[in-house]
């Protein structure tokens, strides 16, 4: 399968992600049961992971958005992140649950969280869809939720893009 100029293969399937993406759901609405969290979803990766766990949730919640990029439409993860649409919510005393599409060297997971604790949230966690442990450079002690550990391969699909190309596809496929 082509997405632009590179092709791709299967890696996980829309089956496999619905079974995960609902026991994450499950364990959520149990640790989360006595609060009302505030999740944070980080745009534009992980707005089909968002939509689909959001669907779980049985407890009362709240969901808001920041826009995130760091990846400039290649396939190496860059230094540099830009941030594009800020949150407009006050977090202060709020348990915060950021929902992210993969956590690949940990620098915008680490930026965000640096960011978020300076506004004083009662507690702070990171749920990632995908998570690639052979690249992370820094150690997240927030990430206590993760989808599916992966290689360091380069993937597209259910939210990932290749330059902007991909989201759209209900599978996740890896670079060949
Ligand atoms: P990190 O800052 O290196 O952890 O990279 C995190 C961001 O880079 C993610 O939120 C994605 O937007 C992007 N990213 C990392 N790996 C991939 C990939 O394999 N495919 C598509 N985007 C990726
Ligand atoms: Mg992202």
């Amino acid at each position: 399968m082509k997405v632009a100029d590179l092709d791709f293969e299967p890696l996980i399937n829309a089956e496999a992600i619905e079974k995960r993406v609902k026991a994450i759901g499950a364990q959520l609405n149990e640790d989360y049961k006595d609060t009302k969290p505030l999740f944070v979803g980080v745009l534009n990766g992980s707005f089909l992971f968002i939509a689909d766990l959001i669907k779980q949730i049985e407890i009362p919640c709240e969901i808001t958005f920041t826009k995130l990029a760091s990846y400039y439409g290649g396939t190496k993860s860059t230094l540099k992140i830009r941030d594009d649409i800020d949150l407009s919510v006050d977090i202060k005393g709020r348990d915060i649950l950021i929902i992210e599409d993969i956590v690949d060297t940990g620098n915008t997971a680490h930026y965000l969280i640096e960011k978020l604790k300076l506004k004083e949230p009662k507690s702070i966690k990171l749920c990632s869809l995908l998570l690639k442990p052979a690249s992370l450079k820094i150690k997240i002690e927030e990430l206590k939720y993760v989808g599916f550990e992966i290689a360091n391969d380069f993937v597209v699909g259910y939210g990932l893009d290749y330059q902007e190309m991909g989201r759209h596809l209900k599978d996740i496929y890896k670079k060949v």
